[in-house]
């Protein structure tokens, strides 16, 4: 047992500065990005409606992990929104695959084969693979006998673009292929944590080599300021938290007093929205649906509302300065929606990286809860701050 891993993340391009540089690839405007909710197996009766396409949603944050003895290195998403550990392999021959690097088992001395195949599912894509067993490497942590998949077919749209290679999953074991332990068990299993808990802290000022760090084993109190507000988890499938409120500059919207749903997603770069919701947001924030997305004045973004999420017994700001992307001069909202519900019809929002940018966040496996903390870059001004609530 030893201290906890800092993995650096580093964050990818979005598919819209890819294609600024290389030209819309065919077939993308009808398969990006769908409903960001689609790849959530939440039981009972979902509605899936299709979207409008808007383009700047896939900003991955991903660090390298290794597999097989000697290790292949891979640029792998820490994905809390999935639960099942896959890179390209050597069995692949599509051009997403020839792209990206491949895992070869030949050249793994630890490898152990199986003819068990299965299609992950994930809101840009599917991939299938056939499952295998090898050595993992994160830093300095070493697991053996990691269940993983190895990929056999990945669609050219979206995965070529991808800056990542595969996708580690750290959500629970109920959402991963049945029968195997996910990479989150073992770690705990082989004694490789100091504690079960990891941490991400995201950039509010990514570069193309430096987006955040996840945290392995603990949390770095450096990277955050002031109180840690832990919410349980309420279904352990997902990190799928209560929301006991929302609401828009001081003015508390209804839509969350019967309860609301948040995933925390590490996968998923924007804040995303229960459909039914989309319309009144836009209008209280000024916002504009266009092909760009949801565009705002630059100038206006001082005088926008602070966004307030009820969390854990506090009210969470997250404010425009957070949630307003600016692209060459173009700003717009950070907001998609989803159609998906939760599972007991409260409506569901799924809290990707945008959010995650302002609050450090802590996924206690031990205690099923989510801890969140102003990340010391956040911002510190907003009207109301951290409140609790009355
Ligand atoms: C990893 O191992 C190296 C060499 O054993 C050591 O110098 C380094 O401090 C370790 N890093 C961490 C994060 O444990
Ligand atoms: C995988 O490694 C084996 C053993 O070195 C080699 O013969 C084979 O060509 C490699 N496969 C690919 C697709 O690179």
């Amino acid at each position: 047992v030893s201290a906890p891993r800092r993995i650096p993340l580093r964050r990818g391009r979005s598919v819209q500065e890819l294609i600024r540089e290389q030209g819309l690839p065919e077939g993308l405007l009808n398969t990006l990005p769908g409903d960001p909710g689609r790849k959530y197996q939440l039981g009972g009766a979902v509605a899936y409606e299709p979207l409008l396409n808007h383009l700047d949603v896939s900003t991955f944050y991903f660090g390298e992990i290794g597999v097989g003895t000697p290790p292949q290195n891979f640029l792998v998403i820490f994905d809390t929104g999935s639960a099942n550990l896959w890179v390209p392999s050597t069995y692949c021959q599509s051009p997403a695959c020839e792209d990206h690097a491949r895992f070869n088992h030949s050249l793994s001395s630890t490898f152990l084969g199986s003819d068990a195949t299965y299609t992950l599912s994930y809101g840009f894509g599917d991939v299938s693979v056939v499952l295998g067993r090898d050595t993992v490497t994160i830093q300095n942590i070493t697991l053996s006998n990691q269940e993983l998949g190895l990929s056999l077919d990945e669609p050219s749209t979206p995965f070529s673009s991808l800056g990542f290679d595969g996708i580690l999953g750290m959500a629970y074991p109920g959402v991963a292929i049945p029968g195997f332990p996910t990479l989150l068990q073992n770690l705990v299993q082989q004694e490789q944590l100091s504690k079960p808990v990891f941490s991400f802290s995201f950039s509010r000022n990514p570069t193309y080599n430096y987006g955040g760090e996840v945290i392995l084993g603990g949390v770095d109190p450096q990277l955050f300021s002031g109180e840690v507000f832990w919410a349980p988890v309420i279904q352990e499938l997902y990190w799928k938290i209560g929301i006991e409120g929302f609401s828009v500059g001081l003015e508390v919207t209804g839509w969350c007093s019967q309860g609301c749903h948040g995933i925390v997603d590490t996968g998923t770069f924007l804040l995303t929205v229960p459909g039914p919701f989309m319309p009144a947001l836009l209008q209280a924030l000024g916002a504009q649906d266009s092909d760009q997305g949801f565009l705002v004045d630059c100038g206006s973004i001082p005088k926008m509302p602070t966004l307030y999420f009820a969390i854990a017994g506090a009210w969470l700001p997250l404010p425009p300065s957070v949630y307003v992307l600016q692209n060459d001069g173009i700003c717009t909202v950070g907001v998609e929606s989803t159609y998906v519900s939760s599972g007991s019809s409260q409506p569901l929002w799924i809290l990707g990286n945008l959010f995650l940018r302002q609050y450090y966040s802590i996924f206690d496996v031990a205690n099923n809860r989510v801890g969140f903390a102003t990340a010391s870059s956040g911002c510190e001004h907003h009207p109301r701050g951290i409140l609790a609530l009355e």
